[in-house]
């Protein structure tokens, strides 16, 4: 497993250009099942979750291609296996956004139940419920949910007892091949379920609503072969805004969106950083000790839990205290005690996390814990004093592409050690 070792205290400055979405790819992929013909992907990072995604669909009998401009063309014109193996799914649960596709394509799907995440229990007990009030059949049995609709699935109003993106994802994806209205109240609003009903649109879906909490989607018998673009990944565009702030710099973001970061970005200037953002751009910059800002995480269009250690992180050094409180998932705290260790001073009670801003953290070894946990020590690695070595890095590695190498372009001193690198070897005689 590797490493990333940083030495901090380098206000990081310049500019780089963000990625397209995980969170928005994941879905666009698995829509390619829908459609009997070959569908082009553009902008899709290059990752380990994405990778696992194309591996499903390609073991659902579709032909997965890249081309040298590193477009993707799936073609699921020959699927015919419409299951999800364990071996899969477990290492990750987005791959449960294939059973609404499957389902709606052939009457039946296979899919193994997501187990227990890092970050929260995160059911989806939502998207089986959605599915059953369009007519499915669902048995959960030896680990895996067996979906039935032989005689096609049913427009229905679904209304969803929590915002759950994939929910709204995996349910819209079925309703598009379904037979007449689905209605899909609480819906959630994220641009990611955004960029999939437009592009299911282009490809001659009938969905409105998406960005509203009810979306509406009017079945059709096929959708046709197209093209579809990941949104930039507000994410990953953010945390390297992040990076400006915690450091006392100054980073251009390109290629971004503003307008899907408005929480993020009023926070940021609450905590005293002067934003600018043009029309595909948005500019940190920080030149004072950061303000405590209090903040509580939302669904879209409030301030994301996928941020919310990277924030927090930044709040480490800030001038006073804050608090931080964490509405979505039960377990998304990893990242406190490895803070900690770095020398922040943070009190947990429950959902909320009481964070006294230092003069400044101390680099050290930590370990990633899970994605976004991960970005957060890379973050007050890049501030603090010394050296800070970050194990675990494959959870990294699932939702940022190039991270040390788009850091380095920064300023940053960042390198990876590989596995190979980094072996701790003692006198141990061979066992011969
Ligand atoms: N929930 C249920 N039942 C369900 C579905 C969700 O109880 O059937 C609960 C979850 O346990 C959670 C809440 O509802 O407490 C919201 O979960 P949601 O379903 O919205 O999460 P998700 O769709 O599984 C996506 C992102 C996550 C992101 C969340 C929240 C993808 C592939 N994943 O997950 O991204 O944190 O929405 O915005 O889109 C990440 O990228 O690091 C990541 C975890």
């Amino acid at each position: 497993m590797d490493n990333i070792i940083i030495r901090g205290g380098t206000p990081l400055s310049g500019s780089v250009e963000a990625s397209g979405a995980k969170n928005a790819a994941l879905p666009l992929l698995a829509a390619s099942i829908l459609v009997e013909g070959p569908v082009v992907y553009h902008r899709i990072p290059h990752l380990k979750d994405i990778t696992t995604m194309m591996t499903l669909i390609s073991y659902q009998g579709a032909e997965v291609a890249f081309d040298d401009r590193s477009c993707i063309h799936i073609d699921a014109t020959s699927a015919d296996k419409p299951e999800a193996p364990y071996e899969l799914v477990k290492t990750m649960r987005a791959s449960a956004l294939v059973l609404g596709p499957l389902l709606a394509r052939f009457g039946t799907a296979k899919v193994s139940l997501p187990g227990g995440c890092a970050i929260g229990a995160r059911p989806i007990d939502m998207h089986l419920k959605g599915l059953e009030a369009m007519g499915a059949t669902i048995n959960v049995e030896h680990g895996y949910v067996e979906a039935n609709a032989p005689k096609g699935l049913k427009g229905a109003t679904i209304v969803f007892d929590q915002v759950t993106v994939t929910g709204t994802e995996n349910l819209m994806m079925a309703a598009v091949l379904a037979d007449g209205e689905t209605v899909l109240e609480n819906a959630a609003r994220e641009p990611e379920v955004v960029n999939l009903a437009a592009s299911l649109r282009d490809l001659g879906a009938v969905i409105e609503g998406d960005g509203s909490n009810r979306i509406v989607i009017r079945g059709v018998s096929s959708i046709n072969s197209g093209a579809m673009t990941a949104i930039p990944d507000r994410i990953e565009v953010a945390t390297y805004l992040a990076a400006a702030m915690i450091t006392g710099g100054d980073i251009t973001v390109t290629q971004s969106d503003a307008k899907a970061l408005k929480a993020f970005l009023a926070r940021a200037a609450d905590a005293g950083v002067t934003v600018e953002t043009g029309k595909d751009w948005i500019r940190c910059k920080a030149d004072q000790r950061l303000k405590p800002v209090n903040i509580h995480t939302q669904p879209h269009p409030g301030f994301p839990t996928d941020l919310q250690a990277q924030f927090m992180a930044m709040m480490c050094i800030a001038d006073g205290a804050c608090t931080i409180s964490e509405t979505i998932f039960e377990n998304r705290f990893m990242h406190v005690q490895e803070l900690v260790r770095m020398g922040a001073d943070i009190q947990l009670d429950g959902h909320t996390a009481i964070v006294k801003g230092v003069a400044k953290l101390s680099g050290a070894p930590v370990m990633a814990t899970d994605l976004r946990a991960s970005a957060s020590l890379v973050l007050a690695g890049l501030a603090a004093e010394g050296e800070t070595k970050i194990s675990r890095v494959y959870h990294i590695d699932r939702g940022y592409e190039r991270i040390e190498e788009k850091l380095m372009k920064l300023g940053a001193n960042i390198k990876r050690q590989s596995a190979s690198e980094h072996q701790i070897t003692g006198n141990i005689p061979l066992y011969a």
